[in-house]
């Protein structure tokens, strides 16, 4: 029990807790759409939050930055939470009803468009699927859920209802990346023929999450709510009765990318991992994955890790890598770069037509180093530039950049869509069919790592229904 954890080990120390006000106050600073007036406007959304936690306080500032959203109720099972949600929202005139249950809460409120679902994954399908079925949108955190079943559910409820359901993979709406797809690699074809992918994200060791003692939930409150105990209360994502661990936490994010990115659903899996630090978890702390991706340029052979044991080997990206480029990718844009393959066309032209920026001297590369112009390399027949690729220039060491910025909260754009799809019909960039083929792809690697052995896909696998 986290009690019993030395302060060093709870990050919501007496401290923390006690300077709630104060986060509050920075948070507020960053928050600056104030919904005076916008109720009764026309297109208001009226919205509730379930689950009031980090990810739903993230959400909650980015869609106060949107016009004409209205808070009308908040709900969660900690008080501690859901009094913060509620204070944040009175600050900005939205007079946002709490609940404890969310079933009392959709009976009630009944003037409500949307629900944004942001629980632990295991909650996901239940509270998704009530809200749909109370004839709400539903914009629903990633992991979709915590097992397939739940994820089928949730896309089977969204046809029935033929309400909308979006999933909470924010890079499919990040400018940057729908600029990379569609722009750079689909119609530019800058990387060529896409072979291999590889992704990442890894952390340094992190304490577990405690709580504040007298903010404790009773025991027969957490059993009725699905909690073992206050520890895995906190610290869910460890658990394998509430989450898939790092590799659906950190994981999702960027394996949704691969198959977006290639439009494709892997045909096979292989991983490796294990519980190789943390004492007091049960889900896997390494994972290391090898799909396979049959595409219609060839086969693309993609690995992806997730160390949460180091925070070495720099940080979370994606890595598309072709026969004439390589794109480096994150939702961090610093991360992000593009390298031409020697054999690549020219890239002056894309830079011309404002597509990609020019080589700068990312990464502490030399600009444009071309191995030839030094004395004495020896120049040798290359495929596409008319016989003049050095032998030695493997790979070009300058980075282009990709000239596309998202100057708002990560979460916004996704957001954003949701609330446009719900105003205009504009359509969803995650919708609940093709975030169920990523939830596919992401729990089978914990599948896989217990088998010890390669597990091979079924293209209907990734469908629900046939479709
Ligand atoms: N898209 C992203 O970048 C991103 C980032 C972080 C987390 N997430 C996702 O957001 C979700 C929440 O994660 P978090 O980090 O905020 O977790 P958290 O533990 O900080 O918050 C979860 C909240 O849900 C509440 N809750 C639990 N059971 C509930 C119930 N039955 N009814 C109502 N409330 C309940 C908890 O009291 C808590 O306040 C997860 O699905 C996570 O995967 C997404």
């Amino acid at each position: 029990m986290s009690e019993n954890l030395p302060a060093s080990s709870n990050p919501l120390s007496r401290r923390d807790f006690l300077s709630t006000g104060a986060k509050l106050g920075a948070v507020l600073a960053a928050a600056p759409y104030v919904a005076r007036g916008a109720a009764g406007s026309s297109d208001t959304v009226n919205v509730a939050l379930i689950g009031c936690g980090e990810q739903g306080r993230i959400l909650t500032n980015a869609a106060l930055k949107i016009p004409n959203i209205r808070f009308k109720a908040v709900v969660d099972i900690w008080g501690y939470n859901r009094t913060y949600a509620e204070r944040l929202l009175k600050k900005f005139g939205h007079e946002a009803v709490p609940f404890e249950d969310y079933k009392e809460m959709l009976k009630t409120v009944t003037d409500l468009d949307a629900v944004i679902v942001a629980t632990p994954d295991f909650m996901h399908a239940e509270h998704t699927n009530a809200a749909l079925r109370a004839g709400k949108h539903v914009y629903c955190e990633k992991l979709m859920s915590n097992t397939v079943a739940g994820a089928r559910s949730m896309v089977e409820t969204a046809r029935e209802t033929k309400k909308l359901l979006q999933i909470g993979h924010q890079r499919r709406s990040n400018p940057r990346y729908l600029h990379a797809r569609d722009r750079l690699v689909r119609d530019s074809r800058l990387l060529g023929r896409i072979t291999n992918i590889s992704g990442q994200w890894h952390r340094a060791v992190t304490d577990d999450f405690g709580y504040v003692a007298s903010q404790k939930i009773s025991d027969e409150k957490l059993a009725q709510y699905g909690f073992a105990n206050m520890h895995e209360f906190r610290n869910w994502r460890w658990f394998k009765r509430y989450a898939g661990g790092p590799i659906s936490d950190l994981g999702a994010h960027q394996i949704d990318i691969y198959n977006w990115m290639l439009g494709a659903n892997p045909r096979s899996i292989i991983a490796s991992g294990g519980v190789d630090y943390y004492k007091t978890h049960e889900w896997y702390d390494n994972a290391v994955v090898v799909y396979e991706y049959p595409t219609k340029d060839g086969l693309v052979r993609a690995s992806y890790q997730v160390l949460t044991t180091t925070s070495a080997g720099g940080g979370y990206h994606e890595y598309f890598m072709g026969d004439e480029g390589a794109m480096k990718i994150s939702e961090n844009p610093k991360f992000t770069k593009i390298y031409r393959e020697a054999r690549a066309p020219e890239w002056d032209p894309l830079v011309a037509k404002g597509l990609i920026a020019k080589p700068d001297s990312g990464e502490g590369a030399p600009a444009a180093v071309k191995p030839w112009e030094k004395p004495g390399v020896k120049k040798l027949g290359g495929p596409s530039k008319g016989g003049t690729v050095d032998v030695r220039e493997t790979a070009q060491l300058s980075a282009w950049d990709i000239p596309v910025t998202l100057d708002k909260a990560i979460h916004q754009p996704h957001l954003e869509n949701f609330f446009d799809a719900i105003r205009k019909g504009t359509p969803l960039n995650c919708p609940a069919d093709q975030a169920f083929a990523s939830a596919v792809t992401v729990l089978a690697v914990n599948e896989a790592i217990a088998a010890k052995k390669l597990l091979t896909f079924k293209p209907e696998d990734f469908l629900v229904g046939g479709v």
